[in-house]
């Protein structure tokens, strides 16, 4: 792996090496890389892949290069291109990169620095997708026949399109609950009624409501929204016995998924953000070997 721009770049193998590597490393498998310097460029709020990456690399033993767009020569207009340019000059070895803008990437080509996707507006988030194959993984021991649902705002979501093509590619079965406003016909998935399958899906992949990306406000409430495509009490005792629960989180409690099951036993929510660290790990080490 040189890089890691999106899901599609990778092969099945090339995945569920990720995922036995990180695997391998959450059982105490050592990794380090003490020579290697790192910067996570956040240019989008985050909490869990921001802090995850930088939990990731110091494990690795990895130098962490601090860097805020704020107090960075970005505020005086620097350009994308220019802050990379920088950090590969001054003698980083790999960047983390979060951006508005869909494939933000295509324009740093020049560059002789391998950049590690953190999520680009509503196109692609690589490693959320890596965490959540290895939770599934860890969970059933395949993908092969599986039932996925994803559920909510799946138009503004880099998460369900990182997911769709990954899980359909390795044999899972993808359906899709959204209102009509967020339903994106560009993937080929069939939409569904939540109530139709909620007693057949092996994972139900909640989606967060994404206010910030919308342009008009939605025409739901709270309310409408958790009892039209949400989780909630009466939908989780139809799940099936070893059924499991993700969301990429932050999450809209009492939208997305009432507040009570976010850490219900059929929930692996913050095992995901677990998990997340370990894939990381997985991903940077095979990042810095390909390009030794
Ligand atoms: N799941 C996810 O990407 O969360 P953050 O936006 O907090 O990084």
């Amino acid at each position: 792996m040189n890089y890691l721009h999106s899901i599609t770049e990778l092969t099945n193998e090339e995945i569920m090496t990720t995922i036995q590597r990180a695997i391998d490393i959450k059982n105490g498998k050592t990794e380090k890389f003490p020579d290697i310097f790192a910067a996570n460029l956040f240019f989008e709020n985050s909490t869990r892949t921001k802090c995850s990456f930088e939990v990731a690399e110091r494990k690795l033993g990895m130098q962490v290069i601090p860097f805020e767009t704020g107090t960075s020569s970005v505020s005086k207009g620097e350009s994308l291109y220019d802050t990379c340019k920088t950090m590969e000059s001054i003698g980083c070895n790999v960047l983390v990169i979060r951006h508005p803008e869909n494939d933000y990437y295509r324009n740093l080509k020049g560059l002789n620095i391998p950049i590690v996707n953190g999520g680009d507006g509503s196109g692609q988030h690589p490693t959320q997708c890596l965490l959540d194959l290895m939770t599934i993984y860890e969970e059933f021991k395949k993908f092969e026949g599986l039932k996925v649902v994803i559920c909510g705002d799946i138009l503004n979501s880099r998460v369900a399109r990182s997911n769709y093509h990954a899980l359909t590619r390795l044999g899972a079965e993808v359906k899709f609950v959204a209102p009509e406003e967020w339903m994106d016909h560009t993937l080929p998935a069939e939409y569904v009624n939540i109530d139709k399958i909620i007693d057949e899906v092996d994972v139900c992949m909640l989606l967060r409501v994404q206010h910030e990306r919308h342009e008009k406000s939605a025409s739901y409430t709270k309310e409408e929204y958790n009892a039209q495509y949400g989780l909630n009490s009466e939908r989780y005792n139809k799940l099936k016995e070893d059924a499991i629960i993700l969301h990429p989180a932050p999450v809209n409690r009492d939208v997305e998924i009432t507040s009570e099951l976010v850490e219900a036993p059929k929930s692996r929510i913050f095992k995901q953000m677990t998990n997340g660290v370990y894939t990381r790990m997985s991903i940077l080490a095979q990042v810095i070997e390909a390009n030794q």
